[in-house]
Formats: structure tokens, sequence, C-alpha cells
């Protein structure tokens, strides 16, 4: 619930602008405060007679010829949350680059209060690489973010890109509002280990960290205590602990030292390492015959060997059926394997997608469709609490 909490819902220029009226509902109807900011933009979708019979208050529209002297510096300090929904391209761009050139930027500059975006756009503009620069700099700025997720979008298309629904929006606000009391430590372990050869060389893997990292940022968002072990210089939100590790030797000594109630271990972990890494750069002339490979630690098992045992995850991006993994996770005994084929289309290292199976300690599978990562992550954090719970 969000009685008598203070939402400022910023409403930039996209045709998932109309869903904003239905977010502004949902949050009054579970007992917030809204304020609404209605960029120029916004204002070409959605008319501002809406918000105001939805709030009962006329959204802000301008720097200029408010009676505050200071609009954006009044309602930054006014909030306790900021929701940015949609979240279009142009406004996640001047956000990342301090750009204050309207009342929802400015506002944004000036807030002190956690921030959250919902992007919504085609998925040409969300792929393109300067989208994606600005995100990763919000995201290390420590800006929070639901969404997009994969669907319908404007003019017929579909693809990634489509605003979250204002129903998850809402539980997002919740749960940021009310951080998790349980107490529960989260371990993360996320990336691909290298190993070194020589100064310069490393063995390592495909994996592209963006799993690990998700639930990761989910859980913080869920206001949980949440540490990750990652081989990567990926960004993460704001309240997440990172301890940057790169080999697996290193991996495992930075998960020896936390104190875990839930591990969930989606590190692609090298399993052999060269047996020396040379300390000059092995040089063509002198050759190299061949390289001695000696086994990696296993960090799962250590943490399934602790007494008393976490919750374990582990994860199994496999190229075969289903089958092996099922037997891995009873082999591994962990309480959850997350199983997904990186052959398939839309589940392999580089995508913001995934298709997973669930498998439990009995061998038990739950197939999920497609979605994103980021959705990926939010059910498996669901799953994990309806499991402990049960367990009590
Ligand atoms: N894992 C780990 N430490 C290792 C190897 C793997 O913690 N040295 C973890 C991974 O993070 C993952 C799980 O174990 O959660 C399964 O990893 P995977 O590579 O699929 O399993 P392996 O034991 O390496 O089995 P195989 O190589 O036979 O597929």
């Amino acid at each position: 619930m969000l009685q008598g909490r203070r939402v400022l819902l910023a409403v930039t220029g996209g045709v998932a602008a109309y869903k904003s009226a239905f977010l502004a509902r949902r949050l009054v109807e579970a007992g917030a405060e809204v304020k609404v900011i209605l960029t120029e933009s916004a204002r070409e979708f959605i008319g501002p007679q809406t918000f105001a019979a939805i709030t009962g208050a006329q959204p802000h529209m301008s720097l200029f010829g408010e009676p505050s002297v200071s609009p954006h510096t009044d309602l930054a300090r006014w909030c306790e949350v900021v929701i940015v929904a949609p979240a279009t391209a142009s406004t996640i761009g001047k956000v990342a680059n301090g750009i204050s050139s309207d009342l929802v930027s400015a506002t944004l500059l000036s807030a002190g209060s956690p921030v959250l975006l919902a992007p919504a756009m085609h998925t040409e503009m969300w792929e393109h690489p300067a989208t994606q620069r600005n995100i990763k700099t919000l995201e290390s700025d420590g800006y929070l973010f639901i969404g997009p997720v994969a669907g319908a979008l404007a003019g017929g298309d579909v693809g990634m890109g489509r605003v979250s629904e204002p129903d998850e929006i809402v539980e997002a606000i919740e749960r940021i509002l009310s951080p998790d009391e349980s107490g529960l430590r989260v371990l993360v372990t996320a990336g691909g280990t290298r190993e070194p050869l020589d100064p310069v060389r490393y063995l390592g893997n495909r994996s592209s960290v963006k799993m690990g990292h998700a639930i990761a940022n989910e859980a913080a968002l869920r206001g949980i205590r949440v540490t990750l072990v990652t081989a990567s210089n990926m960004a993460a939100g704001p309240t997440v602990t990172v301890v940057a590790v790169e080999t697996a030797d290193e991996m495992a000594e930075a998960v020896f030292g936390e104190d875990i109630d839930v591990a969930i271990m989606a590190a692609a972990v090298a399993d052999f390492q060269p047996s020396k890494s040379s300390e000059g750069k092995i040089s063509r002339t002198d050759g190299l015959d061949s390289i001695e490979l000696i086994p990696t630690p296993d960090v799962l098992a250590s943490v399934v060997a602790r007494d008393p045992k976490p919750f374990v995850v582990g994860f199994a991006a496999e190229t075969g059926g289903v089958e092996r993994a099922i037997e891995k996770a009873l082999e591994k005994k962990v309480d959850l394997l997350v199983y997904n084929d990186i052959t398939e289309p839309g589940s392999g290292f580089e995508t913001d997608t995934n298709r997973v199976v669930l498998i439990d300690s009995k061998g038990t599978t739950d197939a999920w469709p497609l979605m994103s990562k980021q959705e990926v992550a939010s059910l498996l954090l669901d799953r994990i609490a309806t499991m402990m719970a049960a367990r009590g």
C-alpha cells in the first residue's frame, strides 16, 4: 500500500502515455498522493484534464509561468519517489547527460529521492548504442529501471520496447518505498571468469553477465540486501554491494567471505585454469606447445556444503536437452536449477531475453515462456520467496 506516500509521475511523449492515466489511477487507489508533470510531447498523446480528474490536481507542465518561481526544485523536494512513465529515448538521453531543458528533466536533475524509469520506444531506438550507453550511465548514477518488455509496439510493430504494465510499476514503487524487512542476505554471482595465461591473454567464455546483474538489480529494487560478486565491470544498482573479481579463485574467495541466506549462482565460472600464468607476455618466437590445465574451485559446491545450507540456485546454460540439466540439479543438490538452451533463438548470452526451465531438487520441471531477463529475474525472486516461505 502507498497510503499517504508522495509520488511524482512524470509523463513524457510516447503513445504509452495513455497507460500513465491508468498508472495514476492505480497510484491514487493505492492511497498515494500523486503529482503529475506532462512534457509538451506527452500532451500530444494525452491531455492534462485527464490527469487533473484522476489525481485531483492540475498537472505541472512548464518551468515558467507556474505560480512557483522554481517548480522543478519544489516538486523534487516534495516527492518521496519519481516515476517516469513512459520514459522516452529523448528524456533518457537528456537526464544521462545532465541536460535540464524542460520541467521533467530539470526536476530529475534536482531530485534526491529514488527515480524509477519505465522506458518505452521502438526496438531500433532501444537497441541503439546511444540509448544503451545512456541507460548504463543512468544505472551507474543510481537510477532504477523497470522494463521495457517485449510485446506490441506503436504502429503494429512487435518487439522489445513496450512499457511495463501499470500494476507492475505500482508494485515496483511499493517495493522501493517499503524496503524488505526480512533481513535476508542474498548473494549473486555473475559474469564469465577470466583465467590468465600471461598479462595479455586469458581463457574466458561468452557469458554476457546480463542475467546475474538483472537478478541483483531486481533484488535491490525490492529493498533486499544483496552482494554481487561479478567478473564484469557492468554497472549495478546503487544499493547493490559489488565485489569485482576476475578469476574463479578470486570468485571462490569472495564468496567464502560472505554470510549468505540465499545464493544465486548465475556466473559462468571457468572449470579449468592454466596451471601457471607467465609473468611476461608469451612471444610467438618462443612459442607455446601446450597449455596445462588444472581444475578451478567449484564455488557452487562450496556453498551447498555449508552448514546451515543456504537456499541455493544454480544455473546451467547448455547446448542440449533438459535431461542433462535435470541430472545436474540432482547431482549438485541445489534447491533450484535454472536451465536454458543457448542454441535457442532469444536464449543466448548476448540477448536481452531468455527462455528458461526451472528444475527443483526432486527434478520437477517448470518451463517458462520467452521473456526479458528482467522479467525472469523478477519471477525467479518471487519463486524463491514462495519456496522459502513454504519451508518456513
Ligand atoms: N559453478 C561454480 N563454480 C564452478 C563451476 C560452476 O560455482 N567452478 C556454478 C555455476 O555458476 C552454475 C552451476 O555451477 O550455477 C553450473 O555450472 P555449469 O558450468 O553448468 O556446470 P559444471 O559443473 O561446470 O558442469 P559441466 O561442465 O559438466 O556442464
